[in-house]
């Protein structure tokens, strides 16, 4: 039986490290806060220029190495993210000309932190089709762009001078967003492979009755223009969440599809090898794995370093895991996430 297997991965991380403790500087919080109600400790950022794109190309250059695959021999590429380097055209097809790809398929997705398993969903349907046999899948995010502050020197102790009063309130009004955010890439390689190993399937589902409770408010084509100094003043380019609805739900819906997927695959959590969770928030992650009964030593985080990457945090997980040797061949993988839409998803596989 032809299976769809992950048969390399990369990840690209940008180099400026911002702590807890340097966001302390500019807005209301503490890093006891954010530790405790996000489990958040780190995150990069990208320096300004470098765009999703960007990161996207670099973890794709490294997935490609790793799987030993030709750059000629892609034929379909999904890029996952919901920070694109323009309104258009998307970034697949700015990674298609800077990575020098053939003049293949190349398909963006937006299903924000569920982008990388609805990309697996898409690259399997490919390949199970015939369409595709070698499919490069990409989830990066420049987040950084999102923050609402212009004091950067500051941020990073390059300057004396201090945000005004002003906006240091500003900033502050934003603050159970900012903090969990960081910059990331990440990719994967699929080919098409006879025998055991490789996806076994997918749950993916969406509902966009509640999109309200996590959403970019302006800056849309709902707006005439889409983008305006008005809207911008109001603080509407930022992200709006209800952080505690999303909350809820999210472990809700985790737990939901991950059972959805295990029972109709006949699988139990006891044969799981690994399970890598959307890294959206620590305690979601705890509580769910709290309900579905699952080992501590089964379990990959890494929330603490990076904060939450959208689509690049299930690939980046996936990535530290083949890197330090914690999956063999044939192992019992379970994906989950949630996020904006909203969408979620779970996705089982073989190493
Ligand atoms: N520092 C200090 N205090 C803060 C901060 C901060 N960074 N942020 C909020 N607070 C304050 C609030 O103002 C509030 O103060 P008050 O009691 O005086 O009014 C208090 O802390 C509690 O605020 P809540 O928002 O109720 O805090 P909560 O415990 O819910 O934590 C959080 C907030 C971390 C956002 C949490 O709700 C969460 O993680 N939600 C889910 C996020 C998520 O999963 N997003 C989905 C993925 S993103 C995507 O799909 C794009």
């Amino acid at each position: 039986m032809t299976r769809t297997v992950i048969v390399g991965s990369g990840s690209e991380i940008p180099p400026r490290l911002v702590t807890n403790a340097m966001l302390s500087r500019i807005m209301d919080t503490s890093d006891e806060w954010i530790r405790e109600r996000s489990g958040v400790e780190t995150r990069y950022y990208v320096e300004p220029g470098t765009a999703t794109s960007d990161l996207g190309v670099a973890a794709a250059g490294r997935a490609l190495e790793m799987a030993g695959v030709r750059k000629d021999e892609v034929d379909l590429v999904v890029f996952a993210t919901m920070t694109p380097d323009h309104y258009f055209p998307g970034c697949s097809s700015l990674l298609q000309t800077k990575l020098g790809l053939r003049q293949i398929p190349c398909f963006d997705l937006r299903q924000q932190c569920t982008g990388f398993l609805y990309g697996l969903q898409l690259a399997d349907a490919h390949i199970r089709a015939g369409m595709a046999r070698t499919v490069l899948l990409v989830g990066a995010e420049v987040h950084s762009g999102f923050m609402p502050w212009s004091c950067w020197d500051y941020l990073y102790g390059r300057s004396e001078t201090p945000p005004s009063r002003e906006e240091h309130e500003w900033i502050t009004r934003f603050r159970h967003l900012t903090v969990l955010f960081g910059d990331a890439g990440a990719a994967v390689v699929l080919k098409a492979a006879d025998g055991e190993r490789g996806l076994v399937d997918t749950v993916l589902h969406c509902d966009g009755t509640d999109y309200e409770k996590l959403y970019v408010p302006g800056t849309g084509f709902k707006h005439r223009p889409y983008v305006s100094v008005e809207q911008i003043r109001a603080g509407e380019h930022v992200p709006s969440m209800d952080g505690r609805f999303v909350f809820k739900a999210a472990t809700h819906s985790m737990i939901e599809v991950a059972r959805e997927v295990l029972d109709r695959n006949g699988v139990k959590v006891e044969d799981l090898s690994l399970v890598l969770m959307h890294q959206a928030n620590m305690r979601i992650n705890e509580y769910v794995q709290k309900v579905l009964g699952i080992p501590e030593d089964r379990v990959l985080h890494n929330i603490h370093k990076y904060g939450n990457t959208t689509a690049a945090t299930i690939p980046l997980l996936w990535d530290e895991a083949i890197r330090a040797g914690r999956l063999e061949p044939g192992d019992l993988v379970l994906l989950v996430a949630f996020g904006a839409g909203m969408n979620w998803g779970a996705t089982l596989l073989r190493a």
